[in-house]
């Protein structure tokens, strides 16, 4: 087999799945049990020649009763759409949620928002099935804002929170109201806002009535989507987005594989995903610290490239991105933050320690100390760090430059490097070891300890005090600390 061959299959093996805290990551839907519970889901299972329990993921109805019972059998939410509406699948729509709650409890950046301990997102699009303010509400007790332009959307999104007394007051429906065409605003070239205006009238300004504008594929015209949106005064955690990824239906392209609906008004907008997100970023730049995490998922890993550019030109602090993995298809969540990073970076002046550790603990047996293992090296070497496992041992050697230790420090874990070059940046680093370290780059050893089971220590331990980066070991260490237990730790 060709070394290309290989490496491919490896990285398709290594793609990451379920979240770890989602509630299929170790139970994936039993479609047998559920058939003989609920009478109406029986008919849309059958058997394949193997014995298992099967679902014809090309029949609307049978994609549609199946979320419906998952959401009533898993999270005690009654829920329905109408035919031919945009159907969420359960276990992936969780991975955003579980993928947002991961921002907000790591202590990457500020804590800001005045809600006290209510966390309250913002749901940008929340479609008919409203699916993540009723996942977010009932998992998580979060707070929403659920948003939408068309009318279908917002009268099954009202009619989908009413049916959930218990949750109801948890979330709002918000009305978008739609424009034929939105004029670029005035007072600044690309159409950015003055913050300074009241969104009131800003919303006045995007509803009248618009001339023709000339027509580029690459820009968003459509209604608002924060900015005119977001009231006065209001403060969110969070927002997220499955926005309209593509710019034309025939690009939706049905996927003969599945039949998860969509219409046009869900589905598609002129320029896509990246011209929709393009205005995400362009109402945050506005609205700054209103959202401590503004979030979207991203369909293609080019737009992720390039709207990850853009958050950097225009001055944010924090960008994350993560892999969403949905049978063969891979989408990307894409966050980014204005506020200032809660840890210092690396200090010259800090007093350094030799040796740091911390343990992991509550671990779900079928992790042990290599998968541990295995998970820091893909945390270092997505940095573009050289990494040397040895798997007899238990160790890894890490050897880092500044540009490195950098990209850990300011991206934090899952941070861009991660998704759009880690393959070139740890091709470019294998050579160096850190046996012979130039006493510029920063070398250290993390060994990983079995304690009991469930219980596992890694230590950490520097290689060359005096090198100038010395100083950038612990706030690494820790770094490593967070993205390990977000990973493998159980919520108590
Ligand atoms: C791909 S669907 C997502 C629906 C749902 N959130 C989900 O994940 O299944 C996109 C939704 O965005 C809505 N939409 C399009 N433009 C919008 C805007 N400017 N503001 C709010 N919603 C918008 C569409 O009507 C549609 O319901």
């Amino acid at each position: 087999m060709s070394m290309n061959k290989t490496k491919k299959r490896k990285r398709k093996e290594e793609r990451p799945a379920t979240h770890l805290r989602n509630k299929y990551s170790e139970n994936p839907p039993d479609f047998a049990h559920l058939a003989s519970l609920y009478p109406s889901f029986e008919p849309f299972v059958f058997f394949s020649r193997d014995g298992r329990p099967r679902v014809d993921w090309t029949d609307f109805n049978a994609t549609r009763e199946l979320t419906r019972v998952l959401l009533l059998h898993d999270h005690r939410l009654n829920w329905w759409i109408p035919d031919g509406q945009l159907c969420p699948t359960v276990p992936n729509r969780s991975n955003y949620i579980h993928w947002i709650e991961d921002l907000l409890s790591s202590d990457i950046i500020v804590k800001t928002t005045s809600n006290g301990d209510k966390v309250r997102g913002f749901d940008i699009g929340t479609g008919a099935n409203c699916i993540y303010p009723l996942l977010g509400a009932s998992l998580l007790g979060w707070g929403f804002v659920g948003s939408d332009v068309s009318d279908v959307a917002l009268e099954w999104a009202e009619k989908n929170v009413r049916d959930n007394p218990h949750i109801a007051e948890l979330i709002e429906i918000r009305k978008v109201e739609s424009v034929k065409e939105t004029l670029p605003l005035e007072g600044s070239p690309n159409g950015m806002l003055d913050s300074t205006k009241s969104k009131i009238e800003l919303t006045e300004n995007m509803e009248r009535e618009a001339v023709p504008l000339p027509s580029s594929s690459s820009t968003y015209h459509g209604p608002a989507i924060l900015l005119g949106v977001v009231k006065d005064g209001e403060e969110f955690d969070f927002c997220m987005c499955n926005p309209p990824f593509f710019e034309t239906m025939e690009e939706a392209g049905l996927n003969p594989k599945t039949a998860c609906g969509g219409t046009p008004t869900e589905m598609v907008c002129p320029g896509g995903e990246k011209a929709f997100i393009t205005r995400i970023i362009e109402d945050s730049v506005t609205l700054k610290y209103t959202f401590r995490w503004y979030t979207s998922m991203v369909g293609r890993k080019l737009n992720l490239k390039i709207l990850t550019s853009k958050l950097w030109e225009v001055g944010v602090t924090m960008v994350k991105t993560t892999e969403f993995v949905q049978g063969q298809t891979s989408r990307w969540g894409l966050a980014w933050s204005f506020l200032p990073p809660a840890k210092q970076l690396v200090s010259s002046h800090v007093a350094v320690k030799n040796n740091l550790s911390f343990m992991l603990e509550g671990l779900d047996r079928k992790f042990g100390a290599i998968h541990v293992l295995e998970s820091t090296k893909s945390f270092f070497s997505c940095s573009g760090a050289s990494c040397n496992l040895n798997t007899s041992s238990f160790t890894l050697d890490i050897t880092m430059t500044k540009d490195h230790s950098d990209a850990i420090l300011k991206g934090g874990p899952q941070d861009y490097d991660r998704v759009v070059s880690c393959e070139d940046k740890q091709e470019a680093s294998t050579s160096s070891s850190c046996l012979n370290l130039p006493s510029n780059n920063l070398g250290f050893r993390v060994s990983v300890f079995q304690q009991n089971p469930g219980t596992l220590l890694v230590k950490g331990s520097l290689q060359q005090r005096d090198c100038q980066l010395s100083g950038a070991f612990s706030p690494i260490f820790q770094r490593l600390e967070e993205d390990l237990k977000q990973k493998f730790c159980r919520r108590k």
